[in-house]
Protein backbone atom coordinates (compact mmCIF):
# COMPACT_ATOMS: atom_id res chain seq x y z
CA UNK A 1 0.00 0.00 0.00
CA UNK A 2 1.04 3.44 -1.02
CA UNK A 3 1.64 5.38 2.62
CA UNK A 4 1.20 9.22 3.19
CA UNK A 5 4.40 11.64 2.33
CA UNK A 6 6.47 11.99 5.47
CA UNK A 7 5.81 15.38 7.69
CA UNK A 8 1.87 15.29 6.41
CA UNK A 9 -1.24 14.44 8.24
CA UNK A 10 -4.26 13.09 7.34
CA UNK A 11 -7.58 14.89 9.24
CA UNK A 12 -9.50 11.60 10.01
CA UNK A 13 -13.38 12.19 10.08
CA UNK A 14 -13.32 11.45 13.52
CA UNK A 15 -10.83 14.65 14.00
CA UNK A 16 -12.16 17.07 11.53
CA UNK A 17 -14.45 19.22 13.88
CA UNK A 18 -11.08 20.36 15.74
CA UNK A 19 -10.62 21.45 12.83
CA UNK A 20 -13.81 23.26 12.69
CA UNK A 21 -14.06 24.35 15.54
CA UNK A 22 -10.38 26.34 15.31
CA UNK A 23 -11.29 27.75 12.42
CA UNK A 24 -14.46 28.85 13.18
CA UNK A 25 -12.74 30.63 16.16
CA UNK A 26 -10.04 32.11 13.29
CA UNK A 27 -13.30 33.53 11.21
CA UNK A 28 -14.49 35.00 14.25
CA UNK A 29 -11.54 37.05 14.85
CA UNK A 30 -11.13 37.76 11.28
CA UNK A 31 -14.97 38.99 11.91
CA UNK A 32 -14.83 41.11 14.72
CA UNK A 33 -11.69 42.89 13.68
CA UNK A 34 -13.06 43.36 10.14
CA UNK A 35 -10.43 41.59 8.20
CA UNK A 36 -12.00 39.98 4.91
CA UNK A 37 -10.85 36.62 3.59
CA UNK A 38 -8.24 36.48 0.39
CA UNK A 39 -7.45 33.03 -0.88
CA UNK A 40 -4.30 33.16 -3.17
CA UNK A 41 -2.61 30.14 -5.00
CA UNK A 42 -1.17 27.39 -3.31
CA UNK A 43 1.73 27.40 -5.76
CA UNK A 44 3.74 30.92 -7.44
CA UNK A 45 6.15 31.05 -9.39
CA UNK A 46 9.28 30.79 -7.03
CA UNK A 47 10.74 34.19 -8.09
CA UNK A 48 8.01 35.58 -5.19
CA UNK A 49 9.09 33.85 -2.49
CA UNK A 50 12.99 34.72 -3.30
CA UNK A 51 12.03 38.39 -3.89
CA UNK A 52 10.05 38.02 -1.06
CA UNK A 53 11.07 36.06 1.91
CA UNK A 54 14.84 36.40 0.92
CA UNK A 55 17.50 34.87 -0.39
CA UNK A 56 19.35 33.96 2.71
CA UNK A 57 16.73 32.72 5.00
CA UNK A 58 16.26 28.62 5.50
CA UNK A 59 13.27 28.89 3.90
CA UNK A 60 14.06 30.06 0.76
CA UNK A 61 17.29 28.23 1.41
CA UNK A 62 16.58 25.39 2.04
CA UNK A 63 12.81 24.10 2.33
CA UNK A 64 11.04 25.10 -0.52
CA UNK A 65 9.06 22.92 -2.61
CA UNK A 66 10.19 24.03 -5.91
CA UNK A 67 9.65 21.79 -9.34
CA UNK A 68 9.47 23.01 -13.18
CA UNK A 69 6.18 22.64 -14.37
CA UNK A 70 5.11 21.63 -17.75
CA UNK A 71 6.25 25.00 -19.05
CA UNK A 72 9.59 25.14 -17.97
CA UNK A 73 8.34 27.27 -15.29
CA UNK A 74 10.21 27.32 -11.87
CA UNK A 75 7.00 26.91 -9.55
CA UNK A 76 6.92 26.85 -5.60
CA UNK A 77 4.34 25.87 -3.47
CA UNK A 78 3.65 28.52 -0.78
CA UNK A 79 5.66 28.08 2.57
CA UNK A 80 3.81 30.70 3.95
CA UNK A 81 1.16 33.07 3.21
CA UNK A 82 2.63 36.94 3.39
CA UNK A 83 4.52 36.81 -0.21
CA UNK A 84 0.98 35.77 -1.97
CA UNK A 85 -0.72 38.10 -0.26
CA UNK A 86 1.10 41.37 -1.04
CA UNK A 87 1.14 39.72 -4.41
CA UNK A 88 -2.74 39.27 -4.45
CA UNK A 89 -2.43 43.22 -3.43
CA UNK A 90 -0.37 44.44 -5.65
CA UNK A 91 -1.75 42.55 -8.83
CA UNK A 92 -5.63 43.44 -7.46
CA UNK A 93 -4.49 47.68 -7.41
CA UNK A 94 -5.94 47.04 -3.51
CA UNK A 95 -3.97 50.28 -2.70
CA UNK A 96 -6.17 52.49 -4.10
CA UNK A 97 -8.94 50.98 -1.34
CA UNK A 98 -9.44 52.89 1.67
CA UNK A 99 -6.54 52.44 4.02
CA UNK A 100 -5.96 50.07 5.98
CA UNK A 101 -6.48 46.73 3.79
CA UNK A 102 -7.48 44.06 6.47
CA UNK A 103 -7.17 40.74 5.40
CA UNK A 104 -7.07 37.40 6.51
CA UNK A 105 -6.39 33.59 5.52
CA UNK A 106 -6.56 30.14 6.33
CA UNK A 107 -4.15 28.37 3.99
CA UNK A 108 -2.08 25.38 3.74
CA UNK A 109 1.85 26.33 3.82
CA UNK A 110 4.85 23.37 2.73
CA UNK A 111 8.20 23.57 3.79
CA UNK A 112 10.91 20.35 2.95
CA UNK A 113 11.68 20.46 7.10
CA UNK A 114 12.99 17.80 9.60
CA UNK A 115 9.73 16.31 10.60
CA UNK A 116 9.44 16.53 14.31
CA UNK A 117 6.61 17.35 17.04
CA UNK A 118 5.07 20.83 16.09
CA UNK A 119 7.16 20.95 12.84
CA UNK A 120 5.32 19.41 9.17
CA UNK A 121 6.06 19.66 5.52
CA UNK A 122 3.00 20.68 4.99
CA UNK A 123 1.18 22.42 7.41
CA UNK A 124 -2.25 24.99 8.11
CA UNK A 125 -1.61 28.92 8.77
CA UNK A 126 -4.25 31.42 9.70
CA UNK A 127 -2.82 34.72 9.07
CA UNK A 128 -3.76 38.69 8.83
CA UNK A 129 -2.24 41.00 7.08
CA UNK A 130 -3.12 44.81 7.05
CA UNK A 131 -2.09 47.03 4.73
CA UNK A 132 -1.37 50.89 4.91
CA UNK A 133 -0.89 51.85 8.36
CA UNK A 134 2.63 52.77 9.93
CA UNK A 135 0.84 53.69 12.90
CA UNK A 136 2.03 51.53 16.34
CA UNK A 137 -1.47 51.22 17.19
CA UNK A 138 -2.03 48.74 13.65
CA UNK A 139 0.93 46.89 15.35
CA UNK A 140 -1.05 46.33 18.75
CA UNK A 141 -4.66 45.62 17.19
CA UNK A 142 -3.01 42.44 14.99
CA UNK A 143 -1.56 41.53 18.47
CA UNK A 144 -4.55 42.06 20.16
CA UNK A 145 -6.57 39.91 16.85
CA UNK A 146 -3.42 36.91 17.87
CA UNK A 147 -4.20 37.53 21.57
CA UNK A 148 -8.01 37.16 21.36
CA UNK A 149 -7.67 33.98 18.83
CA UNK A 150 -5.88 32.37 21.48
CA UNK A 151 -8.23 33.54 24.40
CA UNK A 152 -10.90 32.05 22.18
CA UNK A 153 -9.35 28.80 22.25
CA UNK A 154 -8.85 28.79 25.78
CA UNK A 155 -5.47 28.60 25.44
CA UNK A 156 -3.56 29.95 28.29
CA UNK A 157 -0.61 28.32 28.57
CA UNK A 158 1.74 31.38 25.66
CA UNK A 159 3.56 34.45 26.72
CA UNK A 160 4.29 37.09 24.05
CA UNK A 161 7.37 38.18 23.13
CA UNK A 162 7.78 41.27 21.35
CA UNK A 163 11.13 43.02 19.51
CA UNK A 164 12.04 45.94 17.15
CA UNK A 165 14.33 44.93 14.27
CA UNK A 166 14.68 48.71 13.55
CA UNK A 167 14.45 49.88 9.83
CA UNK A 168 16.98 50.29 6.86
CA UNK A 169 18.95 53.48 8.44
CA UNK A 170 19.11 51.62 12.58
CA UNK A 171 19.35 48.36 10.45
CA UNK A 172 22.60 49.54 8.87
CA UNK A 173 24.08 50.15 11.78
CA UNK A 174 23.33 46.81 14.18
CA UNK A 175 24.30 44.70 11.42
CA UNK A 176 27.92 46.40 11.39
CA UNK A 177 28.19 46.05 15.30
CA UNK A 178 27.26 42.60 14.96
CA UNK A 179 30.00 42.25 12.36
CA UNK A 180 32.48 43.91 15.02
CA UNK A 181 31.04 40.92 17.27
CA UNK A 182 31.01 37.82 15.20
CA UNK A 183 34.55 38.25 13.15
CA UNK A 184 36.60 36.98 16.22
CA UNK A 185 34.26 34.21 16.38
CA UNK A 186 33.99 33.41 12.60
CA UNK A 187 36.09 29.96 13.11
CA UNK A 188 33.23 28.81 15.81
CA UNK A 189 30.25 29.29 14.06
CA UNK A 190 28.82 26.83 11.06
CA UNK A 191 29.40 27.34 7.25
CA UNK A 192 25.95 28.92 6.33
CA UNK A 193 26.68 31.23 9.15
CA UNK A 194 30.16 32.47 7.84
CA UNK A 195 28.35 33.28 4.32
CA UNK A 196 25.29 34.93 6.27
CA UNK A 197 28.12 37.19 7.95
CA UNK A 198 28.69 38.44 4.57
CA UNK A 199 25.24 38.40 3.14
CA UNK A 200 22.78 39.21 6.18
CA UNK A 201 24.43 39.38 9.41
CA UNK A 202 20.97 39.60 11.05
CA UNK A 203 20.60 36.03 10.12
CA UNK A 204 22.87 34.86 11.94
CA UNK A 205 20.81 35.17 15.71
CA UNK A 206 18.53 33.24 13.90
CA UNK A 207 20.82 29.95 13.57
CA UNK A 208 19.68 26.56 15.15
CA UNK A 209 23.06 25.28 15.33
CA UNK A 210 23.95 24.49 19.26
CA UNK A 211 27.36 26.06 18.69
CA UNK A 212 25.94 29.23 17.03
CA UNK A 213 23.43 29.32 19.26
CA UNK A 214 25.72 30.14 21.70
CA UNK A 215 27.75 32.53 20.30
CA UNK A 216 24.46 34.40 19.56
CA UNK A 217 24.10 34.77 22.87
CA UNK A 218 26.63 37.65 23.67
CA UNK A 219 25.40 39.12 20.32
CA UNK A 220 24.90 43.62 20.75
CA UNK A 221 21.11 43.87 20.85
CA UNK A 222 19.54 45.41 17.49
CA UNK A 223 17.09 47.61 20.67
CA UNK A 224 20.44 49.39 21.53
CA UNK A 225 20.66 50.71 17.74
CA UNK A 226 17.35 51.40 17.22
CA UNK A 227 17.03 55.32 15.49
CA UNK A 228 14.66 57.48 17.57
CA UNK A 229 11.58 57.45 15.03
CA UNK A 230 12.00 53.51 15.54
CA UNK A 231 12.24 53.68 19.02
CA UNK A 232 9.25 56.38 19.86
CA UNK A 233 7.25 53.60 17.44
CA UNK A 234 8.75 50.75 19.76
CA UNK A 235 7.59 52.50 22.83
CA UNK A 236 4.03 53.77 22.14
CA UNK A 237 3.54 49.73 20.95
CA UNK A 238 4.64 49.19 24.24
CA UNK A 239 2.47 51.84 26.00
CA UNK A 240 -0.72 50.68 24.42
CA UNK A 241 -0.19 47.14 24.96
CA UNK A 242 0.36 48.21 29.03
CA UNK A 243 -2.50 49.96 29.32
CA UNK A 244 -4.66 47.22 27.91
CA UNK A 245 -3.34 45.01 30.04
CA UNK A 246 -1.71 42.79 28.11
CA UNK A 247 1.44 40.95 29.43
CA UNK A 248 4.59 40.76 27.23
CA UNK A 249 8.30 40.39 27.52
CA UNK A 250 10.64 42.01 25.31
CA UNK A 251 12.80 39.89 23.80
CA UNK A 252 15.66 41.07 21.61
CA UNK A 253 16.91 37.96 20.60
CA UNK A 254 13.66 37.65 18.34
CA UNK A 255 14.75 38.23 14.77
CA UNK A 256 12.19 35.76 13.11
CA UNK A 257 12.81 33.51 10.16
CA UNK A 258 12.09 35.74 6.89
CA UNK A 259 13.62 38.56 5.46
CA UNK A 260 11.02 41.32 5.17
CA UNK A 261 10.38 41.92 8.62
CA UNK A 262 10.98 46.10 10.18
CA UNK A 263 10.36 47.59 12.95
CA UNK A 264 8.05 45.16 15.41
CA UNK A 265 8.28 41.81 15.48
CA UNK A 266 6.33 39.43 17.89
CA UNK A 267 5.45 35.89 18.99
CA UNK A 268 3.34 34.16 21.05
CA UNK A 269 5.08 31.08 22.64
CA UNK A 270 4.88 28.25 25.13
CA UNK A 271 7.18 25.48 26.84
CA UNK A 272 4.34 23.26 26.54
CA UNK A 273 4.57 21.61 23.30
CA UNK A 274 8.71 20.98 23.13
CA UNK A 275 11.11 22.39 20.46
CA UNK A 276 8.42 23.96 18.52
CA UNK A 277 7.08 26.22 20.66
CA UNK A 278 6.18 29.34 18.73
CA UNK A 279 2.41 29.01 17.98
CA UNK A 280 1.97 32.39 16.61
CA UNK A 281 4.71 34.71 14.58
CA UNK A 282 4.17 38.36 13.09
CA UNK A 283 5.39 41.49 12.46
CA UNK A 284 5.81 44.67 10.68
CA UNK A 285 6.87 44.38 6.96
CA UNK A 286 7.02 48.15 5.23
CA UNK A 287 9.21 47.37 2.71
CA UNK A 288 7.86 44.54 1.04
CA UNK A 289 4.95 45.88 -1.09
CA UNK A 290 7.30 48.14 -2.81
CA UNK A 291 10.39 45.33 -2.94
CA UNK A 292 7.96 43.61 -5.01
CA UNK A 293 6.66 46.61 -7.25
CA UNK A 294 3.99 47.67 -5.60
CA UNK A 295 3.47 51.46 -4.39
CA UNK A 296 5.26 52.21 -1.29
CA UNK A 297 3.09 50.80 1.67
CA UNK A 298 3.80 49.42 5.51
CA UNK A 299 2.45 46.51 6.29
CA UNK A 300 1.54 44.49 9.31
CA UNK A 301 0.47 40.83 9.96
CA UNK A 302 0.75 37.40 11.94
CA UNK A 303 0.29 33.60 11.46
CA UNK A 304 -0.67 31.19 13.70
CA UNK A 305 0.38 27.34 12.91
CA UNK A 306 -2.92 25.23 13.24
CA UNK A 307 -0.85 22.13 14.03
CA UNK A 308 0.83 23.37 16.57
CA UNK A 309 -2.34 24.86 18.14
CA UNK A 310 -4.08 21.57 18.33
CA UNK A 311 -0.83 19.85 19.91
CA UNK A 312 -1.05 22.72 22.38
CA UNK A 313 -4.94 22.34 22.95
CA UNK A 314 -4.18 18.81 23.45
CA UNK A 315 -1.52 18.97 26.09
CA UNK A 316 -2.57 21.38 27.82
CA UNK A 317 -6.20 20.19 28.12
CA UNK A 318 -8.19 23.44 26.47
CA UNK A 319 -11.48 21.93 26.01
CA UNK A 320 -12.32 21.12 22.28
CA UNK A 321 -16.74 21.06 22.08
CA UNK A 322 -17.94 17.63 21.67
CA UNK A 323 -18.22 16.19 18.45
CA UNK A 324 -21.21 17.06 16.50
CA UNK A 325 -23.66 14.26 17.39
CA UNK A 326 -26.98 13.65 14.61
CA UNK A 327 -30.66 14.82 16.01
CA UNK A 328 -32.16 11.65 15.14
CA UNK A 329 -31.99 8.20 14.02
CA UNK A 330 -35.01 6.85 11.86
CA UNK A 331 -35.06 3.03 11.77
CA UNK A 332 -37.17 0.81 9.10
CA UNK A 333 -37.83 -2.67 9.37
CA UNK A 334 -39.02 -3.95 4.85
CA UNK A 335 -38.64 -2.16 1.89
CA UNK A 336 -41.94 0.25 2.39
CA UNK A 337 -41.01 1.43 5.98
CA UNK A 338 -37.54 2.00 4.66
CA UNK A 339 -38.84 3.89 1.96
CA UNK A 340 -40.76 5.74 4.42
CA UNK A 341 -37.68 6.44 6.62
CA UNK A 342 -35.87 7.85 3.90
CA UNK A 343 -38.77 10.16 2.56
CA UNK A 344 -39.26 11.37 5.68
CA UNK A 345 -34.81 11.85 6.73
CA UNK A 346 -34.95 13.58 3.36
CA UNK A 347 -38.07 16.31 4.75
CA UNK A 348 -36.17 16.88 7.89
CA UNK A 349 -32.67 17.64 6.16
CA UNK A 350 -34.42 19.88 4.08
CA UNK A 351 -35.36 21.78 7.22
CA UNK A 352 -32.12 20.99 8.59
CA UNK A 353 -32.79 18.76 10.69
CA UNK A 354 -29.50 16.50 10.66
CA UNK A 355 -30.54 12.56 10.76
CA UNK A 356 -29.09 9.23 9.71
CA UNK A 357 -30.91 6.11 8.28
CA UNK A 358 -29.97 2.50 7.75
CA UNK A 359 -27.77 2.19 4.46
CA UNK A 360 -27.03 -1.57 4.99
CA UNK A 361 -29.92 -3.37 5.61
CA UNK A 362 -29.14 -4.06 9.50
CA UNK A 363 -31.78 -6.03 11.65
CA UNK A 364 -33.33 -3.67 13.87
CA UNK A 365 -31.59 -4.29 16.79
CA UNK A 366 -28.42 -3.62 14.86
CA UNK A 367 -29.70 -0.17 13.60
CA UNK A 368 -30.75 0.89 16.71
CA UNK A 369 -27.07 -0.61 18.59
CA UNK A 370 -25.89 1.23 15.64
CA UNK A 371 -27.74 4.63 16.26
CA UNK A 372 -26.53 4.46 19.34
CA UNK A 373 -23.05 4.05 18.49
CA UNK A 374 -23.60 7.54 16.71
CA UNK A 375 -24.96 9.06 19.23
CA UNK A 376 -28.09 10.12 18.00
CA UNK A 377 -30.40 12.14 20.13
CA UNK A 378 -33.53 10.91 19.40
CA UNK A 379 -34.83 7.88 17.70
CA UNK A 380 -37.81 6.99 16.05
CA UNK A 381 -38.88 3.25 14.39
CA UNK A 382 -41.14 2.95 11.55
CA UNK A 383 -43.18 -0.20 11.34
CA UNK A 384 -46.27 -1.49 10.06
CA UNK A 385 -48.10 0.10 12.62
CA UNK A 386 -46.86 3.46 12.27
CA UNK A 387 -47.33 3.36 8.49
CA UNK A 388 -51.04 2.59 9.08
CA UNK A 389 -51.37 4.76 12.26
CA UNK A 390 -48.91 7.56 10.09
CA UNK A 391 -48.19 7.91 14.84
CA UNK A 392 -44.34 7.39 15.47
CA UNK A 393 -42.72 6.91 19.06
CA UNK A 394 -39.81 8.83 19.11
CA UNK A 395 -36.82 8.08 21.74
CA UNK A 396 -35.31 10.28 23.66
CA UNK A 397 -31.82 8.62 24.39
CA UNK A 398 -30.41 10.50 27.31
CA UNK A 399 -33.37 9.89 29.66
CA UNK A 400 -35.67 7.26 27.48
CA UNK A 401 -38.29 8.98 27.20
CA UNK A 402 -40.89 8.38 24.70
CA UNK A 403 -43.28 10.71 23.32
CA UNK A 404 -46.23 9.93 20.04
CA UNK A 405 -45.47 12.43 17.34
CA UNK A 406 -47.40 12.06 13.91
CA UNK A 407 -45.01 12.01 11.24
CA UNK A 408 -45.24 15.29 9.77
CA UNK A 409 -44.66 16.69 12.99
CA UNK A 410 -41.80 15.13 13.26
CA UNK A 411 -39.78 18.01 12.60
CA UNK A 412 -41.69 20.51 14.36
CA UNK A 413 -41.15 18.29 17.42
CA UNK A 414 -37.94 18.16 17.21
CA UNK A 415 -37.23 21.66 17.07
CA UNK A 416 -39.48 22.48 19.77
CA UNK A 417 -37.69 19.92 21.47
CA UNK A 418 -34.10 21.20 20.69
CA UNK A 419 -34.85 24.81 21.82
P1 LIG B 1 6.44 31.81 10.58
O1 LIG B 1 6.94 32.14 11.95
O2 LIG B 1 7.43 31.25 9.64
O3 LIG B 1 5.82 33.15 10.01
O4 LIG B 1 5.22 30.83 10.67
C1 LIG B 1 4.09 31.16 11.44
C2 LIG B 1 3.62 29.96 12.25
O5 LIG B 1 3.42 28.84 11.38
C3 LIG B 1 4.64 29.46 13.27
O6 LIG B 1 4.55 30.20 14.46
C4 LIG B 1 4.18 28.03 13.46
O7 LIG B 1 3.11 27.96 14.39
C5 LIG B 1 3.69 27.65 12.09
N1 LIG B 1 4.73 26.87 11.38
C6 LIG B 1 5.80 27.33 10.71
N2 LIG B 1 6.51 26.30 10.18
C7 LIG B 1 5.87 25.18 10.54
C8 LIG B 1 6.09 23.77 10.29
N3 LIG B 1 7.11 23.33 9.55
N4 LIG B 1 5.21 22.89 10.83
C9 LIG B 1 4.14 23.30 11.56
N5 LIG B 1 3.87 24.61 11.81
C10 LIG B 1 4.73 25.53 11.31
C11 LIG B 1 5.23 33.25 8.80
O8 LIG B 1 4.93 32.31 8.10
C12 LIG B 1 4.86 34.66 8.44
N6 LIG B 1 4.27 34.66 7.09
C13 LIG B 1 3.91 35.26 9.46
C14 LIG B 1 3.54 36.65 9.14
C15 LIG B 1 2.38 37.07 8.57
N7 LIG B 1 4.29 37.73 9.32
C16 LIG B 1 3.64 38.79 8.89
N8 LIG B 1 2.49 38.41 8.43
Amino acid sequence: MINIPKGTKDVLPTQSYKWQYIESAAREVARVYNLSEIRTPVFEHTELFRRGVGETTDVVGKEMYTFLDKGNRSITLKPEGTAGAVRLFIENGLSSQPSPVKTFYITPAFRYERPQSGRLREFHQFGIEIFGSPSPETDAEVIFAASSFLNKLKIKDVSLEINSIGCRICRNQYNQALKDYYRPHLDGVCETCRTRFETNPLRLLDCKEEDCKKIAQAAPKITDYLCPDCRAHFERLQDILTSANLPFKVNPRIVRGLDYYTRTVFEFVTDSIGAQGTVCGGGRYDGLVAQLGGPDTPAIGFAAGIERLMLLMDSVGAPFPDPPKISIYIAGMDDLTRLKSLEIAEQLRKNGVSCEIDHMNRSLKSQLKYADKLGAKYVAVIGSDELSSGIVNIKKMSDGSTASVKLQDICKYLKEEQL
